[in-house]
């Protein structure tokens, strides 16, 4: 990773302001951030590490592990709570068999909270592995269970 991350600052640039994109590219690249990549990163755009690790962990898109097999992000915001979204939250944890917030044991699933998807009229409202899926309920995380414990 530290070969991936010199040649996106040999074609990008080292200005502070290219911290976002190259984080970006690096989980695009890994899946995740490893914590071991901070002191890299901060010499590569002459940042402290108090400033990447700042930027890490504000933002939760960025991961410190690698991510589940299958990522489910349900909406919590309040149009989607008005449609259902508790009641697909409460089949989803329990179908899944891992709380909100967290990576099945296995590896195999894991559950996020997301703030609106921009879909408010047709939720309640998911993504699945990067896929928006309008509408969810029940019947779809069953089948969503089916798939991920096959
Ligand atoms: S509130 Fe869920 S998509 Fe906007």
């Amino acid at each position: 990773m530290e070969d991936f991350i010199s040649d996106w600052v040999a074609r990008h640039g080292a200005d502070r302001d290219r911290l976002l994109p190259l984080l970006h590219a690096i989980q695009e690249e890994a899946g995740h951030i490893d914590p071991s990549l901070v002191p890299v990163l901060a010499e590569a755009l002459n940042l402290s590490r108090a400033d990447i690790h700042g930027v890490i962990t504000f933002y939760h898109d960025f991961r410190h592990e690698p991510p589940a097999r299958h990522v489910v992000k349900l909406c919590r915001a309040e149009s989607c709570q008005a449609r259902g979204g508790a009641a697909v939250e409460e089949a989803a944890t329990r179908l899944l068999g891992v709380p909100m917030g967290e990576k099945r044991g296995d590896g195999r699933v894991s559950i996020e909270p997301v703030y609106c998807l921009g879909l408010c009229a047709i939720g309640p409202n998911a993504l699945i592995d990067g896929r928006p899926v309008a509408r969810i309920d029940t019947r779809m995380i069953e089948q969503l269970a089916v798939e991920v414990n096959a």
